[in-house]
């Protein structure tokens, strides 16, 4: 530290060696200098953001790619469980459908013998009237209590072993419009043109259920819609099964209000719907087309028409392993 009065001189100033005109000059360049040094900076910076935007991105999709994965596993657990209970719950309603079904046809043989054997007074006119009515309706309960539960079972049944079998498309057909009846049945109604001589396909049959479960389920949702949004509109679909050169194709119609463009080309991707939460899961024509495509080597498409419909194909070969050119 200098003290004050130490020095009582007092220093000039060095004569500048540099005139204005040259400080000017300098300062002009030192700013040059500067901005160009600062360009460098924010190009630098320019780029690190760059990069760094792309990894945020590039982890944003790993992400979403592992989220994926976890939601597609859950739900195929979810479906291997729900199968799994289906398949539990329809053995469990068969025995004692089984056991009913036959005591009713022994009640019956019985009340027959009764009633051959007796005098007319003998047994109430109320009941000589109303019984064999009453126990004829018992009778086709079970029988289609019986129907359903086999339905159920084929429909559950998980392609064990994986191996291709050969499968009656047309019965999966029946299968899927009697598991989900509950769902359609006061909304629209299914009529079905089945190819009488539909050869058999080499197939996982109760994943075929399935799809065509899924395309009745968005039939019908598009035929509540359509109807909700116009009153005294009746509701239809048609399932077609027709036999073709090289394998068979099935064809499910509505009379809902068709696609809007603007989702055509996505309605296939993965988790895309236009349904509320809860209502759809946005999995069923992806889990269709992977399940036509992928595991039987067949096509799905559709044709749309707004105000008119929706019609989906479907063509599985009787050779899966001979490709089955573009989808489509
Ligand atoms: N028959 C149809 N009529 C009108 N729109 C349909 C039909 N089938 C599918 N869609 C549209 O495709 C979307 C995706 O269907 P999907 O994959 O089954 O998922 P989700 O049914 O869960 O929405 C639906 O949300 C709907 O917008
Ligand atoms: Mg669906």
């Amino acid at each position: 530290m200098s003290e004050p009065d130490s020095k009582t001189e007092i220093t000039q100033p060095p004569e500048d060696p540099l005139s204005p005109e040259q400080k000017e000059e300098v300062s002009i360049q030192i700013q040059h200098k500067l901005i160009e040094k600062l360009h460098q900076e924010n190009e630098k910076l320019r780029a690190l953001t760059e990069e760094l935007t792309s990894k945020a991105k590039a982890l944003e999709e790993e992400m979403e790619r592992s989220q994926n994965l976890e939601r597609q596993l859950a739900q195929a657990q979810k479906l291997e469980a729900l199968g799994q209970m289906a398949t539990g719950i329809a053995h469990e309603i068969n025995s004692p459908a089984q056991f009913i079904g036959d005591s009713l046809a022994f009640i019956k043989s019985a009340f027959d013998e009764i009633l051959e054997g007796a005098a007319k007074d003998d047994v109430p006119e109320f009941l000589r009237d109303n019984l064999p009515q009453a126990m004829a309706n018992a009778q086709q309960g079970v029988e289609r209590l019986a129907e359903i539960v086999s339905s159920m079972k084929r429909f559950s049944h998980s392609g064990d072993g994986r191996k291709k079998q050969p499968g009656d498309v047309n019965q999966a057909v029946g299968d899927s419009m009697a598991v989900s009846k509950n769902l359609w049945k006061y909304h629209l109604e299914i009529d079905t043109e089945l190819d009488e001589e539909l050869p058999e396909i080499p197939c996982f049959v109760s994943e075929i259920s399935q799809v065509i479960l899924n395309l009745i389920v968005n039939a019908t949702h598009a035929i509540i819609d359509a109807k909700k949004a116009e009153e005294g509109r009746e509701g239809r679909i048609i399932i077609r099964t027709k036999q073709v050169e090289d394998g068979v194709t099935i064809e499910i119609r509505d009379n809902a209000n068709g696609i809007p463009e603007e989702i055509r080309e996505q309605i296939f991707d993965p988790y895309f719907t236009t349904k509320k939460i809860g209502e759809g899961t946005g999995q069923g024509l992806a889990l269709a087309q992977s399940q036509i495509v992928k595991t039987h080597g067949g096509r799905i498409h559709f044709e749309t028409e707004l105000g008119i419909g929706t019609a989906f194909f479907i063509f599985l070969p009787l050779d899966p392993e001979k490709p089955a050119g573009p989808s489509g």
